[in-house]
């Protein structure tokens, strides 16, 4: 494992990072089994996907699908429940060899609480805050409400010593609003973004790609709504750190979202054609760097406006 030093050197606010890369929740599965698959000693750390109070049983295939360039998704957060999780997956974190986060999703902030308490007690080093997920108390997504999405971020807060981070959504009206609430609350950088709502329907069975109709959007078609989040995120409130995370697949990718104000950049959709592509990104941004004679630091909030 390399040293936290070099051009690569990523800082969350005092969170060092040896790589800006981060694997996204969800798309490395609890990160312990895809350690044999991947390439994690090229990331900076590695997000295990999103773990609920109770086993969650997901939704029905067809769940996951194509579109055009972009995969759409309604997994429906099927997971253990933060019991099993921890006894299976917590003996196994330090094994990993990358810094692993937890992912905790609830109804309530009381839930979110609980399973944040749960990740950090089974060993991660930080708690991501799923926000994408129904509120049971006000019917709406937290990631949409900046009160909501405040008092789940605060009740982890208040809950774990760890860092915590508030992962947020592309289909939020207003994502500085929302963005400068959870940083209130508490979150100590965000994530920008998970999925965007997205459809699609099959023309020989006229069937919708996924059971539940509407589903989450990923893959490259995402990076410039997320990159558009990350920017007036970054122009608003530039002390936030901020994780860059949509559509990434090069290592340009990555250059784009720190230019735009990320301090770190969250890979998920292209691990599923190449488990491994954390390892060429890697590498094309040393090559970057060096052509550059740059770094992470240097380049994050890079952007200059007109
Ligand atoms: C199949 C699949 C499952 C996902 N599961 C989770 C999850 O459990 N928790 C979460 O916060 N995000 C989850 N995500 C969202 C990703 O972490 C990421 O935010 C999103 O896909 C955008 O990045 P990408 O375009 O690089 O995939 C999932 C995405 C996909 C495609």
């Amino acid at each position: 494992m390399s040293t936290i030093s070099g051009p690569l050197t990523a800082a969350l606010g005092t969170v060092r990072l040896r790589s800006p890369l981060i694997a996204a929740a969800g798309t490395v599965g609890s990160v312990v089994d895809f350690a044999a698959v991947g390439a994690l000693e090229n990331y900076g750390a590695a997000v295990a996907k999103s773990v609920s109070p109770v086993p969650w049983e997901g939704n029905p295939a067809p769940r996951i699908g194509s579109s055009g360039i972009g995969m759409l998704n309604a997994i429906g957060i099927q997971n253990p429940g933060i019991t099993a999780w921890a006894d299976a997956v917590g003996p196994r974190l330090a094994s990993v060899g990358v810094p692993v986060w937890g992912s905790a999703v609830g109804g309530t902030p009381a839930e979110f609480a609980l399973v944040a308490q749960g990740l950090e007690q089974a060993g991660v080093a930080a708690v991501e805050v799923n926000l994408s997920c129904p509120n049971i108390e006000g019917g709406t997504m937290f990631a949409l409400d900046p009160a909501a999405a405040a008092a789940a971020v605060a009740a982890v807060r208040e809950a774990v010593d760890v860092p915590v981070s508030a992962k947020l959504s592309p289909n939020a009206e207003d994502i500085v609003r929302v963005a400068a609430a959870v940083s209130e609350a508490g979150a100590d950088w965000v994530v920008l973004t998970n999925t965007a709502w997205g459809f699609g329907i099959d023309i020989s069975t006229r069937r919708p790609t996924l059971t539940r109709g509407v589903g989450g959007y990923s893959g490259p078609p995402l990076k410039a709504l997320a990159m558009r989040c990350v920017w007036q995120v970054h122009q608003a409130m530039p002390d936030v750190p901020i994780v860059g995370c949509g559509g990434v697949a090069t290592a340009d990718d990555v250059v784009e979202y720190l230019l735009a104000g990320a301090s770190a950049v969250a890979i998920g959709t292209a691990h599923f054609a190449t488990p491994r592509v954390g390892a060429t990104i890697r590498r094309d941004l040393e090559r970057y760097m060096r052509r550059h004679r740059t770094t992470v630091t240097e380049l994050s909030g890079g952007g200059i406006p007109w």
